[in-house]
């Protein structure tokens, strides 16, 4: 157990001793809280980022880890990497990319800040050493706590942020010594967890995909929107970016806020120009028709 994702991906960061030289790819949509730890250590010990451009739309998952593959070096040592890139809400293939790193003794570090709950995640299958999240975002738990994941090999890899009693343990439990900690969000992860597990994973995985399904459904075929996330269930679930065309999105984001009381998020970068919109478990049929119908009115 960790404080968020930040945290996770601090961890991993502060835990390699790299030289001069030594190289980590991170790819253009990496959110900061996985980039900026190794921006220190680049500015600090002169480790190289290399800063490959991942297609917006990839037309298959091949395409993307071909770009990967292309960003190794003899110096290569980390792949640092989101399961789902926060921008346009684009799945990484991480098990395809861990799969050729681990041939050339390259780890692999995953920021799961947008998919821990999501849909259906099986660690030992993606085959990454490490993979992080904030549990207040798609797990549904209180704010302050997150989960971090090491597989066994690459335990011993790691060093704890902090030291405190217990930071002697072999078990993967010495990195979460923090003396004392803020109970109530403790038992706010395992309300969480009881909860998704009373759902259970299958049911949750088969709902978001559902409401993708149906919000994409809804906008394809209309010429007034481009859907700037790609369509395979491999490449997205429960986040789907959506440009009004002519419309600049932090009009729309307004608009939609101020005549109907949808918030989303608009993003801007990557040249986006769309509105972020999240299909967590909870939101109805109804309520995406809700969205679209004001998303037409919005658009004219
Ligand atoms: C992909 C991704 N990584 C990391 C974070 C940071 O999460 P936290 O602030 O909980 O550490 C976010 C937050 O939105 C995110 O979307």
């Amino acid at each position: 157990m960790i404080h968020n994702t930040t945290e996770g991906m601090n961890l991993i960061a502060r835990s390699f001793d790299l030289q001069p030289g030594d190289e980590v790819i991170l790819a253009d949509h990496e959110h900061s809280s996985g980039r900026i730890p190794w921006e220190v250590w680049q500015e600090t010990k002169g480790i190289t980022l290399v800063r490959p451009i991942l297609p917006l739309i990839p037309k298959s998952v091949e395409e993307l880890v071909e770009v990967y593959k292309k960003s190794i070096t003899p110096r290569t040592k980390i792949i640092s990497m989101c399961h789902m890139v926060n921008t346009n809400g684009m799945i990484l293939p991480v098990r395809q990319v861990a799969e050729m790193a681990h041939k050339k003794g390259i780890l692999v570090a995953v920021d799961g800040a947008q998919t821990a709950g999501m849909f259906a995640i099986d660690l030992h299958e993606l085959g990454c050493d490490f993979y992080t999240a904030s549990a207040h975002k798609w797990l549904f738990s209180p704010k302050g706590i997150g989960v971090f994941y090491a597989k066994k090999e690459s335990q011993r890899k790691l060093k704890p942020l902090m030291v405190a009693r217990g930071h002697m343990d072999t078990s993967i439990r010495r990195l979460e010594n923090y003396n004392t900690r803020n109970l109530p969000e403790v038992l706010g992860l395992g309300a969480a967890v009881d909860f998704h597990n009373t759902l259970t994973t299958k049911k949750i995985h088969r709902r978001t995909y559902e409401l993708k399904d149906y919000f994409r459904s809804k906008i394809k075929d209309d010429a007034r929107f481009l859907i700037k996330t790609p369509a395979p269930d491999q490449l997205s679930a429960g986040i789907q970016v959506v440009e009004v065309k002519g419309k600049k999105v932090k009009d729309v984001k307004e608009e939609l806020w101020e005549a109907y009381g949808i918030d989303c998020r608009p993003m801007g970068s990557h040249g986006l120009n769309a509105l972020r919109l999240s299909f967590a478990i909870y939101i109805t049929k109804q309520d995406i028709d809700y969205l679209v119908n004001a998303l037409r009115a919005v658009a004219g």
